[in-house]
């Protein structure tokens, strides 16, 4: 007798303007999950949110994954006219560990963790207070300062600042941060709606661009500084990966350098002095704890030119899953193939999230 397989509902597309990147990163995960020893635990069914927020059985979901590409309205049978979750498709109810394989809004930020909390059905990845958090450059950076985690100086902006003060805005931020310096929407990813300025005028045009995207924003000292990543995987007991660093030839690690062929390159494992290698991977675990991270995440670090400071840039709850993502190249690299870490991410939230576990836990 064979025991039975576990139902695992792997979810990919959603509203972001990362559903491309979530497509290409599901195309990988479910490649390593239909081969080897996985083929033999799960029972896989595939789920599409397409980008007007409407869930798709695994005959459309199968069909996308194929194509490679975000699906057109001609290409999904008869959608709904409001946009937005319209209810769940045949098969999703019997999932029995859900895979989020969504980046950015509505997929990293709690949205969907909420709804697979509420339904009691486990999920790999952080809960909803982490992946909120996470996905919040403002609370990131709050939950980091509150457990002591080095920073680059940052503030916080809200859009209103702008309509009514902006003087005072614009000499408060070159008091307190000078140039250059990086302005993000606080809820974004992927580089999207950031600029540097290096003097006022840019400042402000940086600032008129951010809130187009959100109406709270950080703004950060800039540095010269390497960028280093650490994957951390785990739930009450947390290991990091070996660091990986992006390599780029332009000016700073923007949209284009990240998504355009042959801009940027990795080097795993990072060449840094071991010491900094041990402090950044004490501190991406720290970071996980600091925002209730649970499950997987990518930790992103700033490392000095100049001055050999490492400061804690920000934590994505939901790394990318592509074939040429760092989380899998970090795990690979540390002894961990991709077919053994999807496994593991799975028993992670059986293990943790089980509603007999949490009873138990309350109990
Ligand atoms: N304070 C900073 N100093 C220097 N470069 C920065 C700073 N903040 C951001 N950058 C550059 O901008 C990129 C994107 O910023 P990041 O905060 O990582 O946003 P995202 O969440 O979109 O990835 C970084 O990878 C880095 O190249
Ligand atoms: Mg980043």
């Amino acid at each position: 007798m064979t025991a039975a397989l576990t139902h695992l509902g792997l979810v990919f597309g959603g509203v972001s303007g990362e559903h491309p990147v979530s497509i290409r990163s599901a195309r990988t995960v479910v490649s390593a999950l239909r081969r080897g020893a996985n083929a033999g635990r799960y029972r896989l069914s595939c789920f599409y949110i397409d980008p007007w927020g409407h869930w798709w059985p695994p005959a459309v979901a199968d069909a996308v994954l194929e194509r490679g590409l975000p699906a057109r309205r001609e290409d999904l049978p008869a959608a709904p006219l409001r946009p937005g979750f319209r209810g769940f498709p045949e098969g999703a109810l019997d999932v029995e560990v859900w895979l989020p394989v969504l980046h950015g809004p509505n997929g990293e930020d709690g949205t969907i963790q909420g709804l697979f909390s509420l339904m009691q059905v486990p999920f790999v990845g952080s809960g909803v207070l982490g992946s909120a958090v996470g996905m919040d450059k403002q609370a990131m950076k709050a939950a980091f300062a509150a457990a002591g985690l080095p920073q680059v100086p940052y503030a916080c902006v809200e859009a209103s600042e702008l309509e009514e003060g902006q003087e005072a805005l614009l000499n408060r931020l070159e008091q307190q941060l000078g140039y250059p310096c990086f302005i993000k929407p606080a809820n974004l990813g992927s580089s999207v709606g950031i600029s540097k300025a290096t003097n006022r005028a840019e400042l402000l045009a940086g600032l008129r661009e951010a809130v187009r995207h959100d109406p709270r924003l950080v703004v950060e000292q800039g540095v010269n500084a390497r960028e280093l990543e650490c994957a951390v995987l785990g739930c009450r007991s947390m290991q990091a990966s070996v660091l990986g660093e992006i390599c780029f030839d332009a000016d700073w690690y923007d949209y284009e350098t990240k998504y355009s062929e042959g801009l940027s390159h990795t080097v795993i494992p990072a060449e840094v002095p071991a010491a900094i290698s041990d402090r950044a991977r004490t501190m991406a675990i720290a970071a996980c704890r600091a925002v209730a991270a649970e499950g997987l995440a990518r930790v992103d670090f700033f490392y000095g030119r100049d001055s050999g400071e490492l400061w804690l840039n920000e934590i994505n709850t939901l790394p990318g899953f592509t074939s040429q993502s760092m989380y899998p190249m970090l795990w690979e690299a540390s002894g961990v193939p991709l077919e053994d870490l999807l496994h593991r991410l799975v028993q992670l939230a059986q293990e943790s999230r089980q509603p007999d576990a949490l009873s138990a836990e309350a109990a």
